[in-house]
């Protein structure tokens, strides 16, 4: 059993390091695609687009869901929920500066998915949330 976990482990990582060559080069610490290839390490499985667009539309209990900021889809530029603040896409293929720093994007899931969700989003959720926001394009 550990055994194939190994490599299964392996060819997930092989996949992703192709994903990540795939991923345009950018000036900053990390990319969409760097964060897709982490979180989907971290959970030990890549992401899975519709089920990130099922978490990203819906509301979790709360007041918000993840588009009541950041639009559906979240092509265009977005509206802070309460401050009326704007937000620029969250996509990455409509926004350049989008997931192009760690810390906003540690800083900016961990915020917003206790104000949507309670709590924390898991690793398989922002894998998720993320192969649903790479898989939107122009
Ligand atoms: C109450 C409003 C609000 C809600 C609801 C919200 N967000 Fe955000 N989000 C923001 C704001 C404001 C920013 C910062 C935008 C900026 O400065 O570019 C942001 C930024 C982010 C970032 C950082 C993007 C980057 O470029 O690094 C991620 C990731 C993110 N949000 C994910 C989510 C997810 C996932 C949900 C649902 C669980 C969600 N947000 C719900 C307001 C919200």
């Amino acid at each position: 059993m550990a055994a194939m976990t190994h490599r299964t482990h392996h060819l997930c990582a092989a996949l992703l390091a192709g994903l990540l060559a795939a991923g345009a080069a950018t000036a900053a610490d990390t990319s969409a695609t760097q964060q897709l290839e982490r979180w989907s390490a971290q959970a030990g499985a890549p992401g899975n687009a519709d089920r990130g667009q099922r978490l990203f539309t819906t509301r979790q209990g709360g007041e918000w869901s993840c588009s009541s900021c950041h639009h559906s889809p979240p092509t265009t530029g977005g509206k802070h929920a309460s401050t009326g603040k704007p937000i620029a896409p969250l996509a990455p293929a409509f926004n350049r500066e989008a997931f192009t720093d760690t810390a906003k994007v540690d800083k900016w899931f961990r915020r917003n998915c206790k104000d949507v969700l309670s709590r924390e989003c898991s690793a398989a959720e922002k894998a998720d949330v993320m192969a649903y926001l790479l898989s939107l394009k122009p």
